[in-house]
């Protein structure tokens, strides 16, 4: 059993796990063949590279998954932001942390999800339902870069689980909601530090007020606390 403790969510994550992992083989292949013969044009490669990924899960691995389950519930969070649901994997994981927390301490509480891909959003959107966890989860359709805009804090915790290139854009969109001592975890940032540069460009500003640390589960997976000086 896993940290959820909640055996028909855990049989249906074991599920979307089996299914995301089953794609991992095909997404080498295709992420080799494009070294090997990129197109000319870099915006055909990038709309080609969008077609392949848009029915893929690319799923966070279920330790990282259950260690955000923790963070969410050592901190008593209620309200956490996704960046990058897929078909809803993580954002099964964040909803339940909040649930628990709730049952704990009562109140109210939302994770706020982001996809652009609207066939994963509806997707998202069942396995939310089936899961029961709809009530926790508003999922915010369409490129991040504008639906969140309108993100309104306190934010207790961010999970960063998107493309690297969107990673800092999304960072500075809900920087000014995050709470002092909020969470930002972000996924993979070992194996893929270059394409992070300008994501740790901003984490490591000062006047923006992150301590982070970078954490050896697979890929590197990097926790941030957002401590501002007043
Ligand atoms: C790594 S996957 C997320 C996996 C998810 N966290 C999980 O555990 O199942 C990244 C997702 O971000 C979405 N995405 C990429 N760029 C986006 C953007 N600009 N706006 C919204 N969603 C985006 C992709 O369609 C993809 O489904």
């Amino acid at each position: 059993m896993s940290v959820l403790q909640d055996p028909q969510l855990e049989q249906r994550l074991a599920a979307l796990h089996a299914k995301s992992d089953r794609q991992l083989e095909t997404l080498k292949q295709y992420r080799a063949e494009r070294t090997e013969h990129p197109n000319t044009s870099e915006s055909d490669e990038a709309a080609r590279t969008k077609s392949f990924l848009s029915d893929k899960l690319v799923a966070l691995d279920r330790d990282k998954a259950e260690f955000c389950y923790q963070l969410l519930r050592v901190t008593g969070a209620r309200r956490a932001v996704e960046i990058g649901t897929s078909y809803g994997v993580s954002t099964l994981y964040l909803a339940a942390a909040l649930r628990d927390n709730i049952r704990a301490a009562g109140g109210s509480a939302l994770v706020i999800g982001t996809e652009y891909e609207s066939e994963k959003a509806t997707a998202a959107r069942n396995e939310f339902a089936k899961a029961g966890l709809s009530g926790f989860i508003q999922l915010l359709e369409g490129d991040l870069r504008e639906t969140l805009k309108t993100l309104e804090g306190p934010i207790d915790f961010m999970l960063v689980d998107i493309w690297t290139p969107m990673a800092r854009p999304a960072l500075e969109l809900v920087a000014p909601c995050l709470r002092h001592g909020a969470i930002v975890v972000c996924d993979n940032t070992e194996s893929y530090r270059s394409a992070y540069a300008d994501y740790f460009a901003f984490i490591n500003d000062p006047a923006n007020g992150f301590r982070t640390m970078t954490l050896p589960f697979r890929g590197g997976l990097e926790l941030s606390v957002h401590d501002p000086k007043a």
